[in-house]
């Protein structure tokens, strides 16, 4: 069977959950910027990781923001059966679900607003789909696959990537929370006619990432002359890729994807934690070497990879190739946009420094 469509759905108005949040926020302007007939309606909890100021200043006519949690059945209803508009086709609106408790740390110290919020949130939205015959695109994460040997340590597996065939087998309450969420997307599928899509992305980058996460922490630190700090030896691997490619990778299974299906988003971005900080380290015209090694994060997954031919059958190819441009292009942001991170990073820094070691 085909895991594209030969022709497009043609989405007209979305339900944007999370839609103050990183990638969410990013989602947002760039469908504006680039589907001049879609209208949104961004449902957030506006946690400690919202921004107002990525969603502040847009076309209202546009895009509405709703305050309120996707955990909400009432109002996951009301806006989920309000995407419907007499006359208007069927399959115009469809949800694209991005909230969610996101940072594995913080999944370490209290994971139950995780379960809460990612596989509870999902349930909820799933069956407002259900209920209204709206279609449900469900952001997931490589997390769920759990990790994969380092490439060229000679273990089982190490040169592998992962596919759609990849077993489930997470190793955090994060990526398990977000697991049971895919789980559960399928089961309504199967057992209620859920028309569903699913993604697996990698670590995102960009503007507008909250500094608790690893490459913002690290440059908004540089920008107040601090060391890079990394987690145990640093050899971990991630496999990175632009927002906006994951963006436009997400719109291109709006368009073209098939119900029932799921879709692996990775640009062949693989590079060590280490390897990132000396690329910082350098487009801040410092020593290559100077970082502090800092207690490690337990259970820490080891290497992730994904095999993107999935996507890629739907025609999207990512645009940030060159991972040291978009770095530097990312790093500008932050240098110019230091009222945006401040205080979210200094409440940042106060729980990591509580509980991290410098390591000898
Ligand atoms: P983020 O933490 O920056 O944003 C999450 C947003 O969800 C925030 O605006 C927050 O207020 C909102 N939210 C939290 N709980 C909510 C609730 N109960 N109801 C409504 N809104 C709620 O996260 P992100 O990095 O933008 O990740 C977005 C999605 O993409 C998540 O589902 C994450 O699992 C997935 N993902 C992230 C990455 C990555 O590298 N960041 C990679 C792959 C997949
Ligand atoms: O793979 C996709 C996942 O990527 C998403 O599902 C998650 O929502 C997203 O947060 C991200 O998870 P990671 O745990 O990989 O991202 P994080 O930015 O927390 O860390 C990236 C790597 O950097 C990881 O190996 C831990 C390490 N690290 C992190 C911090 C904060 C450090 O070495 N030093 C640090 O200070």
């Amino acid at each position: 069977m085909s895991i594209a469509l030969d022709r497009p759905r043609r989405i007209t108005r979305l339900l944007v959950t999370g839609g103050a949040g990183f990638i969410g926020s990013n989602f947002v302007h760039r469908t504006l910027a680039t589907r001049p007939d879609v209208r949104i309606t961004v449902l957030d909890a506006m946690t400690y990781a919202a921004n107002p100021a990525n969603l502040a200043g847009l076309d209202a006519a546009r895009v509405e923001v709703v305050e309120g949690s996707v955990c909400d059945a009432a109002l996951v209803d009301r806006l989920v059966g309000e995407l419907k508009s007499p006359g208007e086709d069927e399959g115009a609106a469809a949800v694209v679900h991005f909230a969610a408790e996101s940072h594995n740390d913080n999944a370490l110290r209290d994971p139950l607003r995780f379960v809460r919020t990612n596989t509870e949130g999902t349930a909820v939205l799933a069956g407002a789909c259900v209920r209204h015959g709206v279609h449900l695109h469900h952001i997931s994460t490589d997390e769920v696959f759990g990790d994969l040997p380092l490439r060229g340590s000679g273990q089982p597996g190490s040169e592998d990537r992962f596919t759609v065939a990849t077993p489930y087998n997470p190793s955090s309450v994060y990526s398990a929370s977000k697991a049971s969420a895919d789980h559960l997307v399928r089961a309504f599928v199967r057992s209620h006619g859920l028309s569903a899509t699913i993604s697996n992305c990698s670590n995102n980058y960009g503007p507008r990432q909250h500094p608790e996460k690893f490459l913002p922490r690290q440059i908004t630190g540089l920008l107040d002359e601090e060391t890079p700090r990394l987690y145990g030896t640093g050899e971990n691997v991630r496999d990175w890729i632009h927002v906006d490619d994951h963006n436009d990778a997400v719109w291109a299974i709006l368009d073209r994807g098939v119900a029932g299906e799921t879709y692996l988003i990775g640009a062949d971005g693989e590079r060590s934690n280490l390897e990132c900080v000396r690329a910082l380290n350098l487009l801040f015209g410092r020593d290559a070497d100077d970082f502090v090694h800092v207690t490690d994060r337990p259970g820490h997954d080891l290497r992730y990879a994904i095999d993107p031919s999935s996507v890629a059958a739907l025609g999207w190819t990512p645009r940030y190739t060159d991972f040291a441009a978009g770095l530097a292009a990312t790093v500008d942001w932050y240098r110019d946009n230091r009222a945006w991170w401040e205080t979210s990073r200094k409440d940042a820094e106060l729980i990591y420094r509580a509980a991290e070691k410098i390591l000898d």
